[in-house]
């Protein structure tokens, strides 16, 4: 539906931009998740037709809508709905008005069902007579999700939409953004830097890095089969190990791990995501030196245990690890570790290190 290839931007001399082609099939979410600065907000703006295309080329529905230097279609013959991190409502409309808009090609009370119908969805019907004023800033979000997807857009661009509300009113918008768009079948590309926003969203996730798309896939391919380092610490903290491949495996203070694809003798940069150490108590410890417990938090739905890893090479190393529910074994508590070699990484390490 979306088809956008070899993208370049720059504002001035700096470019923001570089080389990113994107699709967005029909009804599919796509979120381009990044770092702050990374060239999202541009990309969103180019599709919206709010920036003025410099390279590359931009279709919607087969259309041709931006070609630098000839068709640029104006934002509002675009058929596209816009809702940004402060989309401002019109203060002097009601809330129906202001959902309704958009809509003025249709009869008066045609508009009126459409406006209702979209407050409704978005459980705001109770506030339809009521001003912008009078909202919270989680019910005005809600009205302008609700004004860009009256016109029934093919396509939404939602960029940070959620960032300005706190976390639990967060996560109930979200999920009835989520609902509201595969209901009517809209195809959107969402600007998010939180990662979770993406995965909880994305049906699949551009992760860009300074201008470029570093990987694009489904959030199971991101976290599962992260293409560099980049990718894996973009999701999360990791343990890192540096070490060399001896016969395809990669000793580590928990263990050996498999390098597949690796050069015998090369040193490589192992990451070992938090959840991937399985941790047990060890009750009556043969002598001898063991792992052990540094510190254990409880952090809600996880806990979070610091841990003192001896390696085969008796060197001591710190590492995290992250387990279900509530498991907060006294400090100093002797442990094994076992690993799930799926939340295990490994990369050749930068050159020089
Ligand atoms: N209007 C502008 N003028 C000059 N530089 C800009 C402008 N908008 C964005 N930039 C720069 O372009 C880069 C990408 O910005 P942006 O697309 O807003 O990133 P993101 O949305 O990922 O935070 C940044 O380095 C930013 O400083
Ligand atoms: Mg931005």
């Amino acid at each position: 539906m979306l088809a956008m290839q070899h993208i370049r931007h720059a504002y001035g001399h700096h470019p923001a931009v570089e080389d990113v082609g994107l699709e967005v099939h029909p009804g599919e979410v796509v979120c381009l998740l990044g770092p702050s600065g990374c060239g999202k907000t541009t990309l969103l703006r180019i599709v919206a037709g709010l920036e003025v295309l410099q390279q590359g080329s931009v279709d919607l529905d087969g259309r041709a809508i931006g070609r630098p230097g000839q068709a640029h279609v104006p934002p509002e013959k675009r058929n596209v709905g816009l809702a940004f991190q402060d989309s401002a409502l019109f203060p002097h409309l009601s809330v129906r008005q202001n959902v309704g808009f958009g809509l003025e090609a249709l009869p008066a009370r045609e508009r009126r069902r459409r406006a209702m119908e979209l407050l409704d969805l978005l459980g705001m019907g109770r506030h339809a007579d009521d001003y912008p004023h009078m909202l919270s800033g989680g019910q005005q979000q809600r009205v302008a999700l609700a004004r860009a997807l009256a016109p029934a857009p093919r396509l939404m661009l939602l960029d940070e939409p959620f960032s300005s509300l706190d976390a639990r009113l967060r996560d109930r918008i979200r999920d009835d953004t989520l609902h509201v768009l595969k209901k009517v079948g809209a195809g959107a590309l969402l600007v998010t830097h939180d990662p979770e926003e993406a995965m909880f969203m994305a049906d699949r996730i551009a992760l860009m890095r300074d201008g470029h798309i570093v990987q694009m896939g489904t959030p199971r391919e991101l976290y599962c089969a992260p293409a560099d380092p980049f990718v894996v610490t973009f999701f999360g903290e990791v343990n890192e190990f540096e070490g060399v491949v001896d016969q395809g495996r990669v000793a580590t203070p928990v263990g050996e791990v498999t390098a597949s694809g690796m050069e015998e003798g090369r040193r490589v940069r192992v990451m070992i995501r938090p959840e991937a150490l399985r941790v047990v108590a060890l009750e009556d410890p043969p002598a001898g030196h063991h792992s052990h417990v540094i510190m254990a938090k409880l952090l809600g739905r996880t806990s979070l245990l610091h841990i003192c890893a001896h390696g085969g090479d008796g060197r001591e190393s710190h590492l995290h690890a992250r387990v279900p529910g509530v498991f907060l074994p006294a400090e100093g508590q002797p442990v094994t570790i076992r690993l799930d070699p799926s939340q295990v990484f490994v990369f050749p390490a930068a050159a020089g290190a």
